[in-house]
C-alpha cells in the first residue's frame, strides 16, 4: 500500500515533530541522516517524512500530495483555504502581535498607520476588524528592519521569546493569537484513506499535551 505522506515544516517545528513520531514508536533512523533529501520513508516505510516551507505545505496537503502536514498556526491562517486542522499539537508555541516603537503610541493621530508584515492577511484582517485604514507592506524576513529603517509604524510578526524586539527598540502594542504547531490533513483523503489517518490521530493523541494561555 502507498505510504502516507506528511508534510513537516523545514527548521523550528522538525526536531519537535521527529521526536513526536519516535514517540509514537515510529522508526525515524533515515531522518536522523538525512543529508539534503526531502522525503524521509520512516516506519518501515509506512509513513513517509516531506520536509517543506511551512506555506508550500498548505499548498501540497490542499491538493491531495501530501494526506497530512504539521505546520504553524500562523501560516494556515495566512494561507489556508480548504484543508481540516484537526489538531493543536502544542509546540511551536509562540504569539502573533502588533509591535511598534517602545513608548511610542502606536494608534496616536490620523493619518493612515503603514505596517510591515510576513503575514500581510493576517495583518490586514486585524485592522479591518478595528475598522482601521492601514497600509500593509509585505516583507519577507526579518520584519523588525521596516520600522528601524522608517518604512513603517509597527508590525504584525510573530513573538517566541521577545529577544529580537527587545533587541530592536520595539514592543508589543497588541496581542492578536496564540500560536502553535497544528496537525492539518487533506479533505478529501480524510474519507478516501480514513482508516489510516483515523489510526495515526489515534496513535498521536495521547503523546501531546496542550497548555492552556499564551507562550
Ligand atoms: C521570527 C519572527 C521574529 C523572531 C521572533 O523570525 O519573525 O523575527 O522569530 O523570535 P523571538 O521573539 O524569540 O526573538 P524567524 O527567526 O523565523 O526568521 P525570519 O525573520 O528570517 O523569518
Amino acid at each position: 500500500m502507498k505510504p502516507l505522506r506528511i508534510a513537516v515544516a523545514k527548521g523550528r517545528l522538525e526536531e519537535e515533530t521527529q521526536a513526536l513520531l519516535e514517540k509514537m514508536g515510529m522508526d525515524c533512523s533515515a531522518a536522523k541522516d538525512k543529508g539534503r533529501k526531502l522525503i524521509l520513508p520512516l516506519d518501515g516505510g509506512r509513513l513517509d517524512l516531506v520536509l517543506a516551507k511551512s506555506q508550500d505545505i498548505i499548498t501540497y496537503v490542499e491538493h491531495g500530495v501530501c494526506d497530512m502536514g504539521i505546520v504553524g498556526k500562523d501560516t494556515i491562517m495566512e494561507s489556508a483555504q480548504s484543508l481540516y486542522e484537526v489538531m493543536d499539537l502544542g509546540f511551536g508555541r509562540c504569539r502573533m502581535i502588533l509591535a511598534a516603537g517602545v513608548g511610542k503610541d502606536f494608534y496616536q493621530g490620523f493619518g493612515a498607520k503603514t505596517v510591515a508584515s510576513k503575514y500581510p492577511n493576517i495583518a490586514r484582517g486585524f485592522f479591518e476588524s478595528k475598522a482601521m485604514d492601514v497600509n500593509i507592506v509585505k516583507i519577507e524576513g526579518s520584519v523588525e528592519l521596516a520600522p528601524l529603517l522608517e518604512l513603517a509604524d509597527g508590525i504584525v510578526d510573530i513573538v517566541e521569546t521577545g529577544g529580537t524586539l527587545r533587541a530592536n527598540g520595539l514592543e508589543e502594542k497588541e496581542h492578536i493569537a496564540h500560536l502553535s504547531a497544528r496537525l492539518v490533513v487533506n479533505v478529501a483523503g480524510m474519507k478516501l484513506r480514513k482508516e489510516e489517518i483515523d489510526g495515526f490521530i489515534h496513535r498521536l493523541r495521547p503523546l501531546v499535551t496542550v497548555e492552556k494561555g499564551g507562550a
